[in-house]
């Protein structure tokens, strides 16, 4: 079977799971990216190439849940250089604006290159004549422009799930050069933000000296490269669906019992990152009861942290970090029998998170610097009763869209306690006024509208 369209991305979108009778077997990861993509690949003779986790082994391609999928293997130094280093220690802080210092290392820039080399090989060796390949994210920036050379044949886009950062910062990259020109291997380069696709086209401007017309960079050939916004969404109607379920609204009721049914739920889900405001948000909280705000019966605040990168110094770090606070808030603020701080470092299914989310009263979403954030369009899709209040960092992506929710500078932790205690205090009707906008407008703009409309926009290029 020829193949015309690949996906590529650092992981293959499976986790490893045990079978019944103890065999390894694999399972689809719950990202909302793969429930996106699985019609279009599947529409399109389709395969995905990515890391299956874990080091060097060399798997044969294989299909789970209907899905094609290419293994590239990696070895633990490639873990340690392109992954660790080069993708999470670099290029990671770089783009999401200095929020943790970016370290720049040649050992590992050699081994990000290697790494990417050996993505752009493998897609070379799999794709059909004149096929459509579709990379995603900042571990793979240099693959679109290794990809064209092997097969110039092919249409290529790109799409970047984090921030793209402006020239004041992007410009300390060493191998700034290098990535522009890997990037403009594409014929589509796709942002979160259209502020982020007119970075890129203004260093591309200035260092590398291309000429842009509109959203087009034109390059010495002719070639035309088009950098674009198409903001990434969520599967709203699966996470509807899923709220409705008697289980999940079972499940709800049942977590709030557990919390001891306080008359107010706060809630953050991040991945434990330092970009996410984790710590800010939780200052915040416990300075609004030790202002006398509220006491545990009035409002609790649960955190779930998902392990993350937990071999990056920076991540060890900020989990000692918080652990400290949590442990300091509960010690202050707590009362035996009721927490005020209910701290979960683990990873849930999609039901457990719906059930999270229609339990709790108030979301606080407040990153430092964020590409979309799909926990607050999460949250949102789930408010099947037009209740709930956002409290959203506006320097996350997701703020460009959702305007009614209380948008804080997660810098300004004043600001940042007002917001809270108006959304605690707000009533029904100004709840419902708010939610019913946002809902409205991630309905008509979920994960499905986004893979059609960038998959459209890279058919029609001109090639
Ligand atoms: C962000 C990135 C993704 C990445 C994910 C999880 O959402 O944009 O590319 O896969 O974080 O991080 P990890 O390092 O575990 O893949």
């Amino acid at each position: 079977m020829s193949v015309d369209l690949v996906v590529v991305a650092n992981r293959l979108p499976v986790d490893r799971v045990e079978l019944a009778g103890g065999e390894p077997g694999w399972r689809t990861s719950p990202g909302g990216l793969v429930s996106a993509l699985e019609p279009v690949l599947r529409e399109n003779d389709g395969v995905w190439v990515g890391w299956p986790g874990g080091t060097d082994e060399e798997l044969e391609p294989f299909e789970t849940g209907g899905l094609r999928l290419i293994p590239v293997a990696m070895s633990e130094a490639d873990i340690n250089g392109y992954y660790e280093g080069m993708s999470n220690g670099t290029l990671w802080p770089l783009y999401h604006d200095l929020v943790a210092k970016p370290m720049f290392h040649r050992e590992w820039w050699d081994s990000y290159q290697r790494v990417n080399r050996r993505f752009a090989a493998k897609v070379a060796e799999v794709a059909g004549e004149n096929a459509t390949v579709w990379v995603h994210d900042y571990q793979l920036q240099l693959v679109p422009a290794m990809l064209r050379e092997l097969r110039p044949d092919l249409r290529i886009g790109f799409y970047l799930h984090i921030p793209f950062p402006p020239a004041e910062l992007f410009q300390q990259l060493p191998w700034r050069r290098q990535i522009l020109e890997g990037l403009l291997g594409a014929d589509l380069v796709g942002f979160q933000l259209p502020e982020a696709a007119a970075n890129f086209r203004r260093l591309v401007n200035h260092r590398v000296g291309h000429p842009t017309e509109g959203e087009d960079v034109i390059l010495p050939d002719g070639r035309r490269v088009r950098a674009s916004a198409y903001p990434i969404s969520i599967d709203f109607e699966g996470y509807e669906e899923l709220a409705k379920s008697p289980a999940v609204e079972a499940r709800a009721k049942e977590l709030r019992e557990a919390l001891g049914n306080p008359r107010k739920v706060f809630l953050g889900c991040d991945r434990l990152d330092y970009t996410k405001g984790i710590l800010a948000r939780l200052k915040a909280f416990g300075e609004l009861m030790e202002d006398g705000h509220f006491d545990v019966e009035d409002a609790i605040f649960v955190q779930v942290a998902v392990p993350s990168r937990e071999a990056v110094e920076e991540y060890i770090t900020l989990r000692d970090e918080l652990e400290m606070m949590v442990g300091r808030l509960n010690g202050d603020l707590g009362r035996i029998g009721q927490p005020a701080i209910h701290y979960m470092h683990s990873s849930y299914p999609r039901e457990e998170m719906a059930a999270l989310y229609r339990m709790a009263d108030i979301m606080v979403v407040t990153p430092y610097r964020d590409g979309m954030n799909l926990v607050a369009k999460e949250y949102v899709a789930t408010r099947i009763n037009d209740d709930g209040a956002l409290v959203l960092s506006e320097f996350a992506g997701a703020a460009e869209e959702l305007r009614q929710a209380w948008l804080i500078n997660p810098y300004d932790l004043n600001g940042m306690k007002a917001a809270l205690l108006e959304a605690h205090q707000a009533d029904d009707a100004e709840l419902k006024r708010r939610m019913k906008a946002m809902r409205a407008t991630v309905r008509t703009h979920d994960v499905a509208a986004w893979a059609k409309s960038f998959m459209a926009d890279l058919e029609s290029r001109q090639l």
